[in-house]
């Protein structure tokens, strides 16, 4: 007998972001975050999560190729999930004993892989969910996000949807470092996001290799994650339920800036935006200088692609015009523009 679950997760992108750990065994960081889930996007990790006695170990594919289940964070999340399955069998005898049965994981990303396209983010998040699901946990998404920031800081974001906030925690064994809703999704339903692909190549440096490397070497991060990221964590929250975009604009960019010099400020230095991000940065600056406010707003994670939030009213302005000035950049592939519209995914620009 095979037991089976499914579910999908969607990727989240930062506003304020995760940058930095204070204990990388229980991956808790060193300031709170802030995303927008792209729910309705096709930027999704779809996860198949099943357990039988026929099979002899855990399994994990992705996108059909297997993948090592050995990593300590990996472990983390199959050994609380098990292990509250393993307490509901002991408070309800008449369940079937699903804990002990080996699980088999199969992953699919519709989008490049560790690109800084919060694939882990997804990914981790499918994975907790679609084995919670399987495993019946009543557990609320908010609890869940304890186990999959385990996995992936940025995942506990993911369990959730709209506007997600990521506590930083107090607690030494992390129970008070999880993800809570700042608002959901219809709260602002004009929002839109573009992603521009500039490369879908896997990033250079990874976020845990970078983030420890910033944490141990930039003067600049101590002052981000000490007054910056506080100070930005309540002004983005207001800006989200007063729905004000310039607001939100604003911010977004300068946290983004913020985030990349601090990676420059690393010893050795990271580089994550490239040539096409920097063509990026400059057109959303064209575009907001000639509306006379924030209208388009950019944001990068650990990689060289761009999402651009805005709203509905400003389509034309934003997206049309990223479209045709990035037809005329130099090393812009064109078919590896994503247009996410509407937060669904709209076609190669
Ligand atoms: C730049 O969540 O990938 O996207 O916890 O080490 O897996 P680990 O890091 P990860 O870092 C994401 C960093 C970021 C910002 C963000 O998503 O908040």
């Amino acid at each position: 007998e095979i037991h089976r679950a499914s579910t999908t997760a969607p990727v989240n992108i930062a506003v304020v972001k995760y940058w930095g750990k204070r204990d990388a065994n229980l991956n808790l960081p060193t300031n709170s975050s802030l995303s927008v889930t792209l729910a309705q996007s096709d930027l999704r990790t779809h996860t198949t999560a099943s357990c039988s006695s026929t099979y002899t170990t855990d399994t994990l594919t992705l996108n059909s190729a297997p993948q090592s289940l050995s990593s300590p964070r990996t472990q983390a999340c199959l050994r609380e999930l098990r292990s509250l399955r393993a307490a509901l069998e002991d408070s309800n005898p008449s369940l079937p004993k699903l804990s002990p049965l080996p699980l088999k994981i199969v992953s699919f990303n519709n989008f490049p892989t560790a690109a800084g396209l919060a694939s882990s983010a997804a990914g981790f998040a499918a994975l907790v969910r679609a084995i919670a699901d399987l495993y019946a946990l009543p557990q609320s998404p908010s609890s869940l996000s304890l186990i999959a920031r385990q996995g992936s800081g940025s995942a506990c974001r993911s369990l959730l949807g709209g506007f997600v906030g990521w506590n930083v925690g107090t607690a030494p064994d992390g129970s008070d470092s999880k993800a809570y809703e700042v608002a959901p999704a219809a709260h602002w339903a004009e929002l839109r996001a573009i992603i521009l692909v500039a490369s879908a190549a896997k990033k250079s440096v990874s976020s845990t290799a970078g983030m420890q490397a910033t944490v141990a070497t930039s003067p600049l991060f101590r002052v981000r994650a000490a007054e910056l990221v506080p100070a930005r964590m309540g002004a983005m929250e207001e800006a989200i339920r007063r729905r004000d975009f310039e607001a939100f604009g604003a911010l977004t960019m300068k946290e983004s800036n913020n985030f990349h010099a601090t990676c420059l400020d690393t010893e050795p230095p990271i580089l994550y935006l490239n040539d096409t991000s920097r063509a990026a940065i400059r057109a959303a600056e064209g575009i907001n200088k000639a509306a006379g406010k924030v209208v388009a707003a950019y944001t990068f994670d650990a990689g060289p692609n761009a999402v651009v939030y805005y709203v509905e009213g400003d389509t034309e302005r934003v997206a049309g015009s990223f479209k045709r000035i990035l037809a005329n950049v130099d090393g812009w592939d064109g078919d590896r523009g994503w247009a996410v519209q509407g937060q669904g995914l709209e076609g190669a620009i």
